[in-house]
């Protein structure tokens, strides 16, 4: 309803009258009256005027589901959105919920007091700067595919931000940089049987409105967000928006058509193959080498010193 109430304020530039509002919605002027009483709580500016009636004059620029949904041209991605103000982290909170919701449901945050990043490492989120969100999928899969949801992720981020001009590169398997700092982390994690794919949850990390000083002392060297590289002003409920709808193209094209569409874009983006690194493992010795492709199931393909060829599924490149 409100929703609705929504979209006709912003379809029109001149006054909707109470009576129109109430007669093409079904309802009585006074539930009329408490919804726009409540979306100009949520920071909506709405004129109203005695015999005219309303008008919307500016909306919040907040990361809130009235928002999103007012933007959104996805059909299954971020149609569901379970909003919080603050929350541990949203990974946690959808693998907690994941049997609850359906696919495509997106949790997001405008903070985060528990951020979780890859190897178990922490991701700081602090309120209003940034998007935190995760996103709830459901396929059919074996989960020997579950690494190529990263990397597919990794693309579609990788993609919009190209299309607001920003030159992203992707680092094995799937941080986003840009002039070799980390604007954006993906944090994947799954329920599963042996055989099946319950939930995947892909956590999205983007420092869009950050400025140096908003990044704890220890990540300032390493770290850069969105507005620090355009220099002028980015508007993150269009973003987001964006980021679903490419992120839907890429997983229903991962369905239909296989990974190797998906693999062919991520070669385009990555700055890690062709060269020699070092990969960083959880619990392992870290490894020398030269990374030398990216295999169909997403994991790299590695030349060590001694000439052997290895697989590596997983570790941080360059720590
Ligand atoms: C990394 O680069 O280490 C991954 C960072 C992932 C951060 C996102 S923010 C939204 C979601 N919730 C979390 O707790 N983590 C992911």
């Amino acid at each position: 309803m409100r929703q609705t109430i929504l979209k006709l304020l912003s379809e029109q530039d001149t006054y909707i009258s109470g009576q129109e509002l109430s007669e093409r919605l079904g309802v009585s002027r006074t539930a009329i009256w408490k919804h726009i009483s409540a979306l100009k709580e949520k920071g909506y500016e709405i004129e109203s005027i005695p015999n005219k009636g309303y008008r919307l004059l500016n909306t919040p620029n907040r990361l809130i589901p009235e928002e999103i949904l007012r933007n959104l041209k996805t059909t299954t991605l971020g149609k569901k959105i379970v909003f919080f103000e603050e929350i541990d982290s949203t990974n946690t909170q959808a693998k907690e919920s994941a049997l609850d919701y359906p696919e495509g449901t997106i949790f997001l945050a405008e903070a985060q007091t528990k951020g979780r990043g890859r190897l178990g490492r922490s991701w700081s989120s602090i309120p209003g700067k940034g998007i935190w969100c995760s996103v709830l999928l459901k396929p059919s899969l074996d989960p020997t595919f579950a690494g190529q949801f990263p990397l597919l992720t990794a693309v579609a981020i990788a993609e919009t931000f190209h299309n607001l001009g920003v030159d992203a590169k992707i680092k094995w398997p799937n941080d986003l940089l840009v002039d070799g700092k980390k604007i954006c982390g993906i944090l994947t994690e799954m329920g599963a049987e042996l055989d099946r794919i319950n939930y995947l949850v892909i956590g999205f990390g983007i420092n869009v409105k950050h400025k140096l000083e908003d990044f704890p002392k220890e990540i300032r060297t390493i770290a850069t967000s969105l507005e620090m590289v355009l220099k002028k002003e980015v508007d993150r409920v269009q973003l987001l928006c964006d980021i679903l709808l490419k992120l839907e193209k890429y997983y229903f094209q991962l369905l239909k058509e296989g990974f190797e569409p998906i693999r062919k874009l991520w070669k385009e983006y990555t700055c890690t193959l062709g060269h020699e690194v070092k990969i960083s493992r959880f619990n392992e010795l870290p490894l020398f080498g030269k990374a030398l492709d990216l295999n169909p199931d997403g994991s790299l393909l590695f030349e060590l010193p001694d000439g052997q060829i290895i697989n590596v599924h997983s570790g941080e490149i360059g720590l």
